[in-house]
């Protein structure tokens, strides 16, 4: 079968024949893979700055972003049938049995840096036709979420981010005051950083839990406004016209940050204009720059002063990927055309490089293996 593959050491990237996988335990499922997202992951990977081949192996299978169709079941998979729509997690555990997080299934929050991931890390992704998997990193996905729910990994960065965010925020009187009929963040104002796919479905997942979102960015084609930030109901601002002073008027008082550009200079300008008990979540990597000037004093000061939070997140448990699916469903409820415009271009596995090689402009631009 047909895969996308990544060769460090020839520092090459090209479709190969791999073996069709089979089932080799009762509790695993075999999948027909349907649509599968590129990311700025994948671009590091094959500009061989990131990304590790499994163990035997001299290549690596791209693909992390997957939505699949159930082909084949072990006979005690009860999760899953075949024909159902699933979408599975992409990091496993790693095997040092003191690491308290990936013995609980944790592996987000592993300790040990021996997790591995798929089509990042030591396992092969999902950029080929068949794969299999254990039933306990499937997530089913409702049919009517077909054409979307390749978004559902990218939005788990979020979703995660968000749970961390309402975890932490108990250190203090946060709640909003219920009002009949708002949702419970309507008293909260969030900055988004970044109109790609992460940036993007994080307002949205910001908007239904109730916060006043502004969306901060560039843009490729330098535009004013955002049809997608528009349709949700957020604001826009352009990053190339409006300073971070412009931003903060704008947006008021920040009470969250939700980074997804990966770009240092920007964030920590951002991060000077926090507001009070704010939360500043970083979810991008920035590339690897040189050293850029920063006032630490001032931002020291304030995080002290205005107890506030910088909070990393990578990753996303199983119950994020739930919570992800179900949020999909109320997005595309409420802002169907907006969320389908997420996806931009499909592409077949054939010319896979073309969105891989990120010529191809566009939102969130994925590969179809199968329809
Ligand atoms: C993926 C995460 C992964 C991270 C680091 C991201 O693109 O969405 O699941 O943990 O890369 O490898
Ligand atoms: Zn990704």
């Amino acid at each position: 079968m047909k895969a996308v593959a990544v060769f460090p050491g020839k520092r090459e990237v090209r479709v190969i024949d791999h073996p069709e996988p089979q089932l080799t335990s009762p509790t695993q499922a075999k999948m027909r893979m349907l649509d599968v997202g590129v990311c700025g992951t994948d671009r590091e990977i094959i500009s061989f700055e990131y990304g590790t081949p499994p163990s035997g192996y001299d290549y690596l299978i791209l693909g992390h972003e997957s939505f699949a169709e159930v082909a084949e079941v072990g006979s005690e998979v009860t999760k899953v049938k075949p024909g159902d729509l699933v979408v599975m997690t992409v990091r496993r555990p790693c095997p040092h049995p003191d690491c308290t997080a990936c013995r609980e299934g944790r592996q987000d929050f592993c300790f040990t840096g021996d997790f591995t991931e798929r089509g990042i890390k030591q396992q092969h992704g999902y950029m080929t036709e068949f794969v299999t998997e254990e039933e306990r990193y499937l997530n089913p996905v409702r049919r009517e979420l077909r054409d979307v729910g390749v978004l559902v990994e990218p939005l788990t960065i979020a979703e995660k981010s968000l749970e961390q965010l309402w975890l932490i925020q108990q250190r203090l009187p946060w709640a909003c005051p219920v009002e009949p009929g708002k949702p419970r963040a309507h008293c909260h104002r969030a900055v988004v950083l970044g109109a790609g796919p992460v940036g993007l479905l994080g307002a949205m997942a910001l908007r239904i839990a109730g916060f006043d979102v502004t969306v901060y960015s560039r843009s490729r084609t330098h535009d004013e406004n955002n049809p997608i930030v528009d349709a949700i109901g957020a604001r826009y601002m352009a990053a190339e016209t409006h300073s971070v002073e412009d931003l903060t008027k704008a947006a008021g008082p920040i009470d969250v940050v939700y980074e997804a550009v990966g770009a240092s200079k920007v964030a920590f300008d951002v991060i000077e204009n926090l507001g009070p008990n704010g939360v500043f979540i970083f979810t991008g990597v920035p590339g690897r720059g040189g050293p850029i000037e920063v006032d630490t004093n001032y931002i020291m000061k304030d995080v002290v002063l205005k107890n506030q939070v910088i909070l990393g997140s990578v990753n996303a448990p199983p119950h994020s990927f739930e919570a992800a699916i179900r949020d999909l469903g109320t997005f595309v409820a409420r802002w169907p055309e907006a969320v389908r415009s997420l996806i931009t271009a499909r592409y077949p596995i054939d010319r896979a490089l073309e969105p891989l090689a990120n010529n191809a402009g566009g939102i969130k631009n994925v590969v179809q293996i199968a329809s």
